[in-house]
């Protein structure tokens, strides 16, 4: 009997979607001859029914774009915003899903989109994930569709202003996403031979930081490039508290750009050692354009493994990158599991081996 399957892209959008969409539909229409249904934005097109059925002509030319051609939200199935309320659309989606005939459900996102997914597989529909996200915090997962393209773009912007800083004798700040975790500042630090990296995982000592730069000065070097995790923080918050107003900037209120940590760390660090300093927050643009060559690979073995998946009938899992292979990961085991980098990870061995700072030792070189 011919399969039908959903197929929808929650959370912030990451380079790569795309090719995961063509993937899958191309797979699961060309060689299993399965009818595929996108939901527009997220979980909340399947509340509200807003569909586009998938064909080999809309998915064609879509694997070079950025973005997702399904658009994303945010919103959570048990928490949704209607009609002034906040309502919980559970129930509504689980009768929408059993409207279209569908056999399982296709949700591509990060750690929020799994949550709502396992939700969702506990109300008994078929779900099968995709593991996306710029942040790279996935567990389970080697890698996760967006990080390589983000990556890319925080060291190539780490490059372009190393020629500025050292022109002016400045320090540069560069906050980079992330949420809470260090992936991308601390793979594009070290990939772009920042001066200074700091990370969630590693709290840092603005003195140490301080120390490392007017170090470099002594060496002949009065210019520094600090690459900033938005979720990075101080041991001790007050060192950098009161001098910036508060913003709420974050999705989760946290305050990772524009008055907050980041424009902070800079004034203190200007303060102590007589550098002119500026910020770039990089933003969106980190998540903005054409995915790499890998991201695209990597979001089509993934899209093709999960049409197999939905063949075979194997559901209530990721399917996870697994060195050059796929893996089926049970959300049980992984919902609710942030990937954190581990402290005695092979970049952040390199990143102390060729004398980065990262806020937590004094420099000796
Ligand atoms: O999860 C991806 C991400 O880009 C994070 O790095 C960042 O904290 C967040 O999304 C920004 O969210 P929004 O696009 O909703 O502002």
């Amino acid at each position: 009997m011919t399969k039908a399957v959903g197929v929808l892209t929650a959370g912030g959008d990451s380079p790569g979607l795309n090719a995961a969409i063509r993937a899958l539909g191309k797979a699961a229409i060309g060689k299993y001859g399965m009818n595929v249904i996108g939901f527009r934005d997220g979980f909340r097109g399947l509340v509200e029914n807003r569909i586009i059925r998938l064909n080999r002509d809309n998915l064609s030319g879509i694997l070079t774009m950025g973005g997702t051609m399904l658009g994303t939200s945010r919103e959570k199935p048990h928490r949704m915003p209607v009609g002034g309320k906040t309502l919980d659309m559970t129930d509504v989606i689980v009768e929408n899903y059993h409207k279209h005939h569908l056999d399982a459900l296709v949700c591509i996102g990060g750690g929020g989109t799994h949550k709502n997914a396992f939700r969702l597989l506990e109300k008994g529909l078929n779900i099968i994930t995709l593991p996306k996200t710029i942040d790279n915090d996935l567990a389970g997962t080697d890698t996760t569709i967006g990080f390589d393209t983000a990556l890319g773009i925080a060291t190539e912007a780490i490059d372009r202003l190393h020629s500025t800083a050292h022109s002016h004798h400045r320090i540069i700040v560069l906050e980079v996403m992330g949420h809470n975790t260090g992936w991308l500042a601390l793979g594009s630090g070290v990939a772009g031979g920042a001066d200074v990296i700091l990370i969630p995982e590693i709290p840092y000592e603005v003195g140490y930081v301080s120390d490392s730069i007017l170090r470099r000065s002594r060496g002949g070097k009065n210019f520094s490039i600090i690459v900033v995790a938005e979720g990075a923080q101080p041991r001790d918050p007050d060192e950098i508290a009161a001098k910036g107003k508060k913003q709420q900037n974050g999705r989760d209120g946290s305050e990772p750009s524009g008055d907050g940590h980041t424009m902070r760390l800079a004034r203190e660090l200007e303060e102590r050692t007589g550098l002119e300093s500026r910020v770039t927050i990089l933003g969106h643009l980190q998540r903005g354009g054409a995915p790499t060559a890998y991201d695209r690979l990597l979001a089509t073995r993934i899209g093709n493994a999960c049409a197999d998946f939905v063949r075979e009938g194997q559901y209530g899992v990721m399917v996870a990158a697994r060195g050059e292979d796929v893996e089926a990961v049970p959300l049980k085991d992984i919902v609710g599991n942030r990937k954190s980098v581990p402290l005695d990870h092979p970049w952040i061995q390199s990143a102390r081996g060729v004398g980065t700072c990262l806020g937590d030792e004094k420099a000796e070189r």
